[in-house]
């Protein structure tokens, strides 16, 4: 398994510099996690069900999740290794095509082997929904795994054929003052409901969580301990391409990345604010870190519009561009 280190360097209250040591697989087929001291922090998970090497982690959930229910959150994808174990989220914001989160598919482009499991809340029932193959991966030109965070974390995966089952595409937010402060947000994942560190069972049920917009100076004054250290999202936070978002006891967390952030309008409709990118661990004093779909539609629009043979309508493909 090949595997880049980035040193991580997190602000403490003292101003001292605290260096942690983050590993992220550049390969899909294994597991990207985090040794040592930030475990829970910045990595798309895997299953280890089916794995005995116990220096992986498994940490693939929505924290203090609720069942979807009814409502119809289809656009959410679990995307699949070439093993068949989930290692990220995903949404449908066209019909052959997946925005997810960069740091999930890596440095490199090109993986073989991933499937997009679309419109199947229960991973268990195998005849609901639908599984396409990732035939294309393109990252945005911006994406950095620059330390303590993801900047641009975005990434598009093209699927080798049009969805043909019933599935909800979602649209993407265009407008970069919104989601305000206060707003009330939803994050979709696959995940296990027990939020103990030694996770050994996921769920294989869709989760939600409801959580509130935090705006950027909020997010960036939190000062909790994390790990025996004083810890401050001050200077990580970009207003421009991520939004923070928390619930006292509720969180996205490792394995929900690239999962959408999802914004219910009175009237019914919805619409994509953000997709699942990083945080310090899960659950706690800290918002999760939501990769900003406003500044991401320029680019998913540009390039949804190159490689589909049918785009979604949202990215009025026939206008000029
Ligand atoms: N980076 C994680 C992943 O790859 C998501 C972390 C989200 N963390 C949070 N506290 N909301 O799945």
């Amino acid at each position: 398994m090949q595997q880049h280190y980035y040193l991580l360097i997190a602000k403490m209250k003292s101003t001292t510099i605290f260096p942690l040591l983050l590993a992220v697989s550049t390969s899909t087929s294994c597991a990207q996690y985090i040794r040592g001291a930030v475990d829970g922090l910045n990595a798309p998970a895997h299953s280890n069900e089916n794995h005995s090497d116990e220096s992986r982690t498994l940490n693939t959930r929505i924290i203090g999740g609720a069942n979807v229910g009814g409502e119809d959150a289809s656009y959410t994808v679990s995307l699949k290794d070439e093993n068949g174990n989930h290692f990220c989220g995903g949404v449908l914001v066209s019909y052959n095509a997946v925005l997810t989160a960069a740091h999930c598919v890596g440095e490199e482009s090109g993986k073989e082997g991933i499937t997009a499991v679309v419109g199947r809340p229960n991973l268990n029932i195998g005849s609901v929904g639908q599984e396409l193959k990732v035939t294309k991966q393109l990252l945005h030109s911006k994406f950095r795994a620059s330390g303590f965070e993801f900047d641009h974390d975005y990434a598009l995966m093209f699927l080798e054929e049009d969805v043909s089952v019933p599935v909800d595409i979602i649209t993407m937010n265009q407008n970069p003052a919104f989601p305000l402060p206060g707003a009330k947000v939803t994050v979709y994942g696959y995940g296990d409901v027990d939020d103990s560190k030694k996770i050994t069972r996921l769920s294989r049920e869709v989760l939600k969580a409801d959580l509130r917009v935090v705006s950027k100076e909020d997010c960036e004054a939190v000062e909790a301990e994390f790990e025996g250290n004083n810890v401050t999202l001050a200077g990580y936070v970009d207003g421009a391409t991520m939004i923070c978002a928390k619930h006292n006891d509720r969180d996205s967390c490792q394995g929900d990345s690239g999962g959408p952030l999802v914004r219910h309008r009175r009237d019914g409709s919805k619409e994509l604010v953000g997709i699942v990118s990083w945080g310090v661990g899960c659950a706690n004093e800290f918002p999760g870190v939501y990769a900003a779909a406003s500044s991401a539609f320029r680019w998913a629009r540009r390039t949804i519009c190159r490689e589909s043979r049918k785009p979604h309508h949202q990215f009025n493909c026939e206008d000029k561009w």
